[in-house]
């Protein structure tokens, strides 16, 4: 069994948040806790990352997703987690 936490780091920074991070915190969060991954899902907010003019942003293992929204989110954690 893999003992590596799968890292979700979304950008907390006031454009990332009010452009639709605020949402998309509590789908993630729902999503977790539907499927029971509590212990295999770190999920942390961060500051700006810097990136603003492309986000809503979300880095899940290093990897950077942009212009994440309500409508695309599940898609991007069934990626990573389904
Ligand atoms: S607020 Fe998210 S990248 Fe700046």
């Amino acid at each position: 069994m893999n003992s590596e936490k799968i890292e979700i780091v979304i950008c907390l920074g006031s454009s990332c948040f009010s452009r639709g991070n605020k949402e998309v915190t509590q789908i993630v969060r729902s999503f977790i806790d539907e499927k029971g991954l509590s212990d295999a899902v770190e999920f942390k907010g961060a500051h700006c990352f810097g990136d603003c003019n492309n986000g809503p942003s979300v880095k899940i293992n290093g990897t950077m997703y942009n212009h994440v929204s309500e409508n695309n989110i599940y898609d991007i954690l069934e990626e990573n987690l389904g």
